[in-house]
């Protein structure tokens, strides 16, 4: 179990000067890969899931096999919402297991840009989750040419900078100053100046957007200049298609199976690739013992029910799950019954919080103080409950 605190993660690598790759995932060979990528380079590393590639996969499923990858391995690992569009987003990533959490109101005026972005903030902070915001606007649709989507770049006001990240509370800031998403015809030309004057007055990790095509001494001045995160997909989708093409040369007959061989490794060689460009080859160690653990909560009551609501149980429980499950940082509801006749406690709520930082949060919910004080609490005098955090293998190598 190698998740760990994502603003952890990003502040080790600013004041070490080296970035953490963003890879965005849209399969399990995407997955798989990046994960085996970082193993081998032993560098920490973030799962990043894009709210504009749900239409390829189901976010939902797709997230239960990230937080099972990241749970199995032992480099730090961080799991991240990419251009969230919305507060209700954001709730449902960081609900379904996101430790770190974009979102991109970038598109929008100054003003609306830092209501919308601090009402996320709020959340995730609720939930002791980062924020990555973006200000200025990097054009561009990750996975297509660039020239398709020739959208003005709008480069990121140092000024302005300051004032969005105060008040705006993000822990890190996407910055744009000339790189664009997709794939592109030469070199973007990146305002280094810029970039330069953004760090010098922020001092917080700076993003990266639009990682492909930029040239290996592009990258290093990044670094150098207080990138701390790189969002990187195109090249990925581009090496996985390349190897297809490849397999469907050779056999114009291969099926899924045939065509899909060798997609794993030919992303993890340019993950690989990535990594040791920007300075995260072996970092894990370093990372486990500098950053805070991942522990998520669980908030268990067992109680017996008066005769009244005995009889209305199954709707209460049925009601709860629905209710409270939509409560930010709430991972998981289950409800029980004992599978002993003479239990001392018949029933049971395991609410899965998604660290201690919810406990507060979740008991002030309005929606949970309606349930509670209206639904369970008057047909259950007779209860117990305790908040347990997680107690997990550690790591190996710390
Ligand atoms: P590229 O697809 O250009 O690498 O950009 C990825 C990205 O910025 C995802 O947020």
């Amino acid at each position: 179990m190698a998740l760990v605190n994502m603003r952890d993660m990003l502040e080790h690598a600013y004041h070490h000067q080296y970035a953490v790759g963003g890879f965005d995932l849209v399969s399990l060979d995407f997955l798989e890969a990046i994960i085996d990528a970082a193993e081998r380079q032993q560098a920490p590393i973030i799962l990043s899931l894009a709210e504009s590639h749900f239409e390829y996969y189901d976010f939902e499923l797709a997230m239960a096999a990230t937080v099972a990858a990241a749970r199995r391995t032992r480099i730090p690992v961080a799991i991240h919402l990419d251009h969230g569009a919305s507060l209700e987003s954001a709730i449902r990533g960081i609900n379904l297991g996101c430790t770190g959490v974009m979102v991109d109101a970038s598109t929008h005026p100054f003003e609306e840009n830092i209501a919308r972005t601090r009402a996320v903030v709020d959340m995730a902070h609720g939930c002791a989750v980062p924020v990555e915001g973006e200000l200025g606007y990097v054009a561009g649709v990750e996975g297509e040419d660039a020239e398709k989507h020739p959208g003005e770049v709008i480069y990121t006001s140092p000024e302005e900078a300051a004032e969005y990240v105060e008040r705006s509370g993000v822990d890190f800031l996407a910055v744009s100053i000339g790189t664009v998403h997709g794939r592109m015809a030469g070199e973007p030309r990146l305002d280094l100046e810029r970039l330069a004057a953004i760090n010098e007055r922020l001092g917080i990790p700076l993003v990266i957007h639009g990682g492909t095509g930029l040239s290996d001494a592009q990258f290093r001045a990044l670094i150098e200049r207080g990138v701390t995160k790189i969002n990187y997909y195109t090249a990925l989708a581009d090496a996985a298609a390349a190897r297809m093409r490849a397999n469907a040369d050779s056999d114009p007959r291969a099926g899924y199976t045939g065509l899909v061989k060798g997609v794993r490794a030919a992303i993890a060689a340019e993950v690989e690739r990535c990594i040791e460009l920007w300075g995260g080859s072996g970092r894990a160690d370093a990372v486990l013992a500098e950053a805070r653990p991942w522990r998520e909560v669980a908030h268990l009551i067992v109680y017996n029910l008066s005769e009244a609501g005995e009889a209305g149980v199954a709707d209460m429980m049925q009601e709860g799950r629905k209710v409270l499950s939509a409560i930010p940082g709430v991972r998981r509801v289950f409800t029980g019954d004992a599978v002993a006749a003479d239990a001392r406690y018949r029933h049971c709520w395991l609410v899965r919080f998604a660290s201690e930082a919810v406990i507060p949060n979740y008991r002030d919910h309005p929606a949970h103080r309606a349930f509670a004080d209206t639904r369970f609490r008057p047909v259950a005098d007779d209860r117990v409950s305790i908040d347990y955090l997680a107690v997990e293998d550690p790591p190996a190598g710390v």
